[in-house]
């Protein structure tokens, strides 16, 4: 007998526009849409046209007028500064429609773009709910990027308004936010006309006058502003996300689709229901945050948790248990990598032990490959089903996963299960044709994508069409390589461009490529992932220096890290690279980087038959061996 994944899988594939009119059925429209899906301009697809809502009303004001008012909607967790603050639905609904006010003082209406540079914060998440509120577009920029990387942004978005905070706090460490926004809007050519600043205790922002305003004064003085109907196809936000080169490519969400899949997807894939306690710990800078920190509990009528720390060192490799047992969190959704980190602090699960898990039910995690060491050991020490879920900032939401609300499958070790209902996944050859099972090839997805996902990209159709549709016809090209056995079940085993997973964060090697050709001594380079007990990958870098350079190699190797921090950001992780002589190459120029990330990880490799000159191995080989890579890694 088929079970209830089955069901809905089927439906949702023979007939999508029924299973997710059912679904949106569960979310409040002002007005009802004239078409679930519209598909007049293909390969550009549309999902509820015609219809209108508010996805802050969804998020907050529908549980105030259905009863969930005195629930806490949001319980900021934060070891750094030693603090927790529990926010009801009817406070949180108060203080978001605040800010709302505060932005339309400002003149921010629907449609303007609002920029969030913040730490984990509460005031992160009211931020982007009172931008919902209004209409406005939010795009949030992840903590941990340079100036520069926040200027490229701001560029492109072209907001009205910014929103910061005077600093973030990694562990112990304080990082000024204020100079870095402040930097950043002076190199873009787009400058905001305010910046909300709120002052932490940590840090005071110098306030640029005339153009920065204080939160909590601007709070003391705001009218609470009403949710503004919008088109469930006007855009929610836009996250920018790492592409190929350093132009990062901006996702856009709309209002409607995301609503209806993120709502739905709580219970399928994540087995909630309102009231229950979910937690995220992620950054509300990554889609991770945006969808299931902020908007899918929120939607539920769930408990959700921000939490301002690390897995390890704020204080210990217990937070998370201390977490789970403090606010009783039934689900918990992280990347593997910190798990490895609580798992070489804490290999017995000593502080495990110390804490009452009794409400815990799940661990979700994803943002890159699960190793099964990770979920061995954490379905060891937890006693709870570990279920690892594949999706991408694209996406929005689960591509495939074990879903828990729908049937729970046997785990197959490194593998995110099967397809999400609503997600046609499939294996593709160079030339388009489908793969027999257990053939790794192209992991592409049947057009339609489901709602939610990302109709286009910010202002660059024709980018969207080139990244993600030209090269399979009919198919969205998720850049993964994998394939799906004979049960059905996906595996997600590489990236098929140059985009790396540093820390289950996504980074572009082609990005940090760019900056590394711009020192003056660098000649050619390539930046490669490499493998990494606790990251999963690490970028390494290597240069072959102009000729006539006698500066030391040390010298320059600091130069190009420090460049990359500046430019990129501490986020990349960039500390490896060595000067070589020659890159090993095709006879057609082309940069043989599968080789060299086999000889650094120590793997075993066939010389490729077009190599111009197989000596070339050798160096590489001895390069990375005094990096500690190749013949150096145990
Ligand atoms: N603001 C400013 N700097 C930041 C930052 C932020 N929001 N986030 C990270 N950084 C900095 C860190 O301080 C670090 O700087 P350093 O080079 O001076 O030490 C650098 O960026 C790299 O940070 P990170 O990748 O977090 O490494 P780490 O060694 O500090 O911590 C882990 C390692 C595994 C504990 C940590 O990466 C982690 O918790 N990972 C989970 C990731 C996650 O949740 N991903 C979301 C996808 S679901
Ligand atoms: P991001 O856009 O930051 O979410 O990164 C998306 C990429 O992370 C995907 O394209 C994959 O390469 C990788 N990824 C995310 N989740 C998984 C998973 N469960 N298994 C394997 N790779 C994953």
């Amino acid at each position: 007998m088929a079970n209830k994944y089955d069901e809905a899988f089927e439906k949702s594939i023979r007939d999508p526009e029924a299973f997710w009119a059912e679904a949106a059925e569960d979310c409040h429209w002002y007005k009802k849409w004239d078409k679930v899906l519209d598909d007049s301009n293909k390969p550009f697809y549309r999902w509820f046209t015609g219809g209108e809502l508010n996805t802050c009303y969804n998020a907050l004001d529908y549980h105030v007028d259905n009863g969930r008012g005195d629930q806490p909607a949001l319980i900021y967790d934060s070891p750094v500064t030693d603090t927790i603050k529990k926010y009801t639905y009817t406070e949180l609904r108060d203080e978001v429609a605040k800010f709302a006010g505060v932005l339309a003082a400002q003149g921010v209406v629907k449609g303007d773009r609002v920029l969030i540079y913040m730490p984990m914060i509460a005031e992160a998440a009211i931020a982007m709910l009172a931008c919902a509120r209004l209409g406005a577009v939010h795009s949030v920029v992840f903590g941990g990027f340079a100036a520069k990387e926040l200027a490229t942004r701001i560029e492109d978005a072209e907001p009205k308004v910014m929103v910061s905070a005077s600093c973030g706090i990694e562990v112990k460490k304080v990082i000024a936010y204020k100079p870095l926004l402040d930097e950043a809007i002076s190199i873009s050519a787009s400058k905001p006309e305010k910046c909300i600043i709120i002052q932490r205790h940590k840090e005071t922002a110098s306030m640029i006058d005339g153009r920065d305003i204080d939160w909590n004064e601007a709070m003391t003085e705001a009218k609470p502003h009403d949710c503004v109907p919008v088109a469930a196809t006007d855009p929610l936000y836009i996250l920018y996300t790492s592409g190929t080169t350093g132009q990062p490519k901006g996702v856009i969400r709309d209002n409607g689709g995301h609503v209806v899949a993120l709502k739905w997807s709580m219970k399928a894939v994540y087995n909630m229901d309102a009231g229950d306690v979910y937690w995220a710990a992620s950054d509300v800078g990554w889609v991770v945050g945006h969808s299931y920190i902020v908007y899918a509990p929120l939607f539920k009528g769930c408990t959700t948790i921000l939490f301002e720390g690390k897995p390890v060192g704020t204080p210990d490799a217990g937070v998370f248990w201390r977490i789970i047992s403090e606010h009783k969190v039934n689900a918990l959704f992280t990347a593997p990598t910190a798990f490895r980190a609580i798992k070489r602090d804490d290999p017995e699960g000593e502080f495990i032990k110390k804490y009452d898990l009794s409400d815990f039910r799940t661990l979700f995690l994803a943002g890159e490959r699960s190793d099964p060491d990770t979920i061995q050991w954490s379905e060891k020490n937890l006693n709870v089903p570990v279920i690892d879920h594949w999706w991408q900032t694209e996406t929005g939401w689960a591509i495939c996963a074990n879903c828990m609300g729908l049937h729970h499958f046997p785990v197959k070790y490194g593998s995110p299960t099967k397809p999400v209902p609503g997600w046609n996944v499939q294996v593709v050859d160079p030339e388009c044709n489908q793969m027999k099972a257990g053939d790794t090839g192209a992991l592409v997805v049947k057009l339609p994508l489901p709602p939610g996902t990302l109709p286009t990209l910010y202002k660059n159709d024709q980018r969207f069409r080139e990244s993600y549709l030209d090269e399979f016809p009919g198919y969205f090209k998720t850049a993964d390589a994998g394939f799906i056995d004979e049960d059905g079940y996906v595996y997600v085993m590489s990236r098929t461009d140059d985009i790396i997973n540093v820390a289950g964060h996504r980074l572009s090697t082609g990005a940090m490529e760019e900056v590394l050709s711009d020192h003056p001594d660098v000649a050619e380079c390539a930046v490669l992932g490499v493998a990494d007990k606790l990251k999963g990958q690490i970028p390494a870098g290597f240069i072959v220096l102009k000729a006539g350079v006698t500066r030391s190699n040390d010298e320059i190797i600091s130069e190009v890290i420090k460049m990359v921090r500046d430019r990129i950001g501490p986020v990349a992780a960039f500390k490896t690279a060595a000067v070589v002589k020659r890159l090993p190459k095709t006879r057609s120029g082309k940069i043989l980087r599968g080789t060299i990330q086999k000889i650094a990880d120590n793997k075993e490799f066939k010389v490729p038959a077009t190599i111009d000159d197989p000596t070339i191995l050798e160096e590489m080989e001895d390069a990375l061996t005094a990096i500690g890579y190749a013949k150096g890694r145990e």
